[in-house]
């Protein structure tokens, strides 16, 4: 594995592959790695010759300070991780410096109304910040693949939309989610959780597989009351949305149609820590 912590070098480094006309896949992360970041890197590795993964925890996309505190960094283990899977990986573990100079902004971006629902409505600025990081680095790396996972479904529809109305020239791959045994999505939050608290979030994947099939016969509106009562339940979980919602708009769904396709997507606090999941309901 090599390991770049300057842009400078790195575009040095990716410059040799462009004039040898070699594929660059990019999987970009904020770190404190899993399997399913691991995944990605794997799907990379197969369709591309150079595979550059990306390790920022990117300051102007936490709304929230605490959180951004509180974000697990654990780039020694991240390092191993990588170079156990593969030594020829290209990893950029730059500085804020390095990244965004003397001035920590978001610059702001309009995705079509992508980024006015679920998240963007709960996590103010957020979008703006991922797609600042996600433009800056698709500048420094110039991939041709870049591969992001679907348990931030919402982001991903939010990446393709930067793509193409900037006319950025990599083609983005989604990935299915990667869970634990519980059927808990892989987060590097789930660090944050304590046993018991990881024990009982599978509560959260249950109640999206039971909520696919409520939708086979009851309207949007139904699942989402039967799924706001099982949270209250529960006193270590607070439910922060549940929303079905056509795939390739966002909007929240009102009445089916059976030309569109939905998914469910849901945000949940167990105890302090907000986790979310999607699920399709194909
Ligand atoms: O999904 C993430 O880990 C981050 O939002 C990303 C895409 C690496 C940008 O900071």
């Amino acid at each position: 594995m090599s390991l770049y912590v300057k842009q400078t070098e790195l575009r040095a480094c990716i410059n040799s592959f462009l004039l040898d006309n070699k594929t660059i896949g990019f999987v970009p992360t904020m770190g404190a790695l899993h399997q399913g970041h691991l995944s990605l890197m794997q799907e990379s590795l197969k369709n591309n010759d150079f595979t550059v993964v990306s390790i920022f925890v990117n300051p102007t996309q936490f709304n929230n300070p605490n959180d951004l505190k509180k974000y697990p960094r654990t780039i020694e283990s991240d390092l191993e991780k990588i170079n156990a899977l593969n030594s020829d990986i290209i990893v950029y573990a730059p500085n804020v410096e390095d990244i965004y100079g003397e001035k920590t902004v978001s610059k702001s971006f309009d995705y079509d109304g992508l980024e006015f629902q679920m998240e963007g409505k709960h996590r103010p600025g957020h979008f703006d910040g991922v797609g600042t990081i996600v433009k800056k680095l698709f500048e420094i790396v110039n991939p041709n693949n870049a591969y992001f996972g679907e348990k931030d479904f919402q982001q991903l529809a939010i990446v393709k939309k930067l793509v193409k109305k900037n006319k950025i020239p990599v083609n983005i791959v989604g990935c299915t989610i990667h869970r634990e045994v519980n059927g808990l999505a892989m987060s590097s939050r789930n660090e944050r959780l304590s046993a018991d608290e990881r024990t009982k979030a599978a509560l959260i994947y249950k109640t999206l597989t039971e909520a696919k099939k409520l939708f086979g016969t009851k309207t949007a509106s139904e699942v989402t009351n039967w799924v706001t009562k099982t949270f209250k339940k529960q006193s270590i979980f607070e439910l922060e949305y549940f929303e079905i919602a056509d795939e390739e708009t966002l909007l929240t769904c009102k009445r089916k149609s059976k030309t569109k396709n939905y998914r469910a997507f849901i945000a949940v606090f167990v105890n302090n820590l907000r986790l979310i999941d999607n699920i399709s309901l194909k």
